[in-house]
């Protein structure tokens, strides 16, 4: 008896959660390591899609790469990285290719690195859905293959499985990627700066695809980003990260409308929806070496809120509220929110408050109160 055909219609997928608990990252050098992530702890809920913000440099891509272990050979993972049950800092190589296969789908910000450009758009769906799905046979892989293409937005989709990658636009050549991950039906997807090599207008549409894609199918998804205005409308929360930490996490409206730590209020200075009308700010200076890092805060050196003990006590992600669901390494929105328990806003704490709209460069204010 035949079963019934695969379909790429809205189907509920088995929600899946990630966390990352104190994640370390060690990379080989050639006479000694270098540490690329410091603690990173943050959590994914399942069916719900979690930004990972922070200027380049800041680690977003190696805890991508650190939850699928697809980090450079020699690299060292600390901590867990918790898939439900299962940690993927100790999954055996079996588990792992099953994990890879099925579960968990990478999608990169350049769609060429996940295609091969002589086997033609149909052959590469169909093996990435008989990855996942041993027992799928070759039919039923092309229907599956076919609707998941006519699903992300490739219209004709059926003739357009014998195109090349050649053949298409980088925008279409993206919708197939994300097809790729989708023929495997996954729970989870990983992206990775996926819309950074295309046009405003298409990076649009991918966005929203992919928030489709979470509310229809139940899609956990993290997304990498150093650009907030991209994650403004399509995630749930925001994980910002400086120099291989976490520094902010939150729902996303509320950090980006009520940012605690003064690193992510100056990344939101430097997104132009977030700041419109306002004169666009760059961050001054650069992130620290991560084999040089300061001995305190390592947003010191560039902070305008900086006290003397910002530069010599270590910061940690701490909990600001009762729920848990904002926290914040600034030791000084820290202390003051632990001071006065009725604070509402802490960064009303620190001089002043760079959201007021009263402030036209708070970064100046803030200079003259000191
Ligand atoms: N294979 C590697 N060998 C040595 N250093 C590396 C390697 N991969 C990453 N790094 C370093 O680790 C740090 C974090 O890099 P990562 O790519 O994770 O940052 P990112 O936040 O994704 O940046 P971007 O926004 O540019 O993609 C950088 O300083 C980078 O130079
Ligand atoms: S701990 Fe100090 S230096 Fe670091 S972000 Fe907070 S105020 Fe700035
Ligand atoms: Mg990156």
């Amino acid at each position: 008896m035949r079963t019934a055909p695969p379909t790429a219609r809205p189907s509920t997928t088995e929600p899946l959660a990630l966390s990352f608990r104190d994640v370390t990252v060690h990379l080989p050098r050639t006479k000694d390591e270098l540490q690329i992530l410091h603690g990173v702890s943050f959590e994914v809920p399942a069916g719900q899609v979690v930004a990972l913000a922070g200027e380049s440099g800041s680690g977003k891509s190696t805890a991508m790469l650190g939850a699928m272990r697809l980090l450079p050979w020699g690299a060292r993972i600390g901590g867990s990285i918790m898939a439900g049950d299962n940690d993927i800092a100790t999954m055996s190589k079996a588990e792992l290719r099953q994990f890879r296969a099925g579960k968990a789908r990478v999608i990169l910000q350049d769609p060429w690195s996940s295609l091969h450009p002589m086997h033609s758009i149909g052959a590469q769906l169909i093996e990435s859905a008989r990855s996942a799905d041993s027992n799928l046979s070759k039919t039923d892989a092309r229907t599956l293959a076919a609707e998941t293409l006519a699903r992300v937005g490739i219209p004709d989709a059926e003739s357009r499985l014998k195109s090349y990658p050649h053949q298409m636009s980088g925008g279409q050549l993206q919708r197939v990627v994300i097809a790729m991950a989708l023929v495997a039906k996954p729970s989870l997807l990983l992206c990775d700066e996926p819309t950074t090599a295309l046009d405003v207008t298409t990076q649009a549409q991918i966005l929203e695809l992919l928030r489709e894609l979470n509310r229809e199918m139940g899609l956990t998804i993290i997304i990498a980003t150093h650009d907030l205005d991209v994650i403004a409308g399509i995630a749930d929360r925001l994980v910002v990260m400086y120099a291989g930490a976490v520094v902010e996490q939150g729902p996303v409206a509320e950090v980006m409308s009520n940012p605690k730590h003064p690193y992510t209020w100056a990344l939101l200075q430097t997104a132009p929806e977030h700041n419109s009308g306002a004169r666009l700010r760059t961050i001054e200076g650069r992130p620290p070496a991560l084999d040089n890092l300061p001995p305190g805060c390592s947003f010191a050196p560039r902070c305008d809120f900086a006290a003397d003990e910002c530069h010599t006590r270590r910061t940690q992600l701490v909990t600001l509220d009762a729920t848990g669901n904002r926290m914040t390494a600034c030791l000084r929105v820290q202390d003051d929110a632990v001071a006065e328990s009725t604070v509402t806003d802490p960064l009303d704490l620190i001089d002043t408050d760079p959201l007021d709209p009263t402030v036209t460069d708070p970064t100046l204010e803030a200079s003259a109160q000191r």
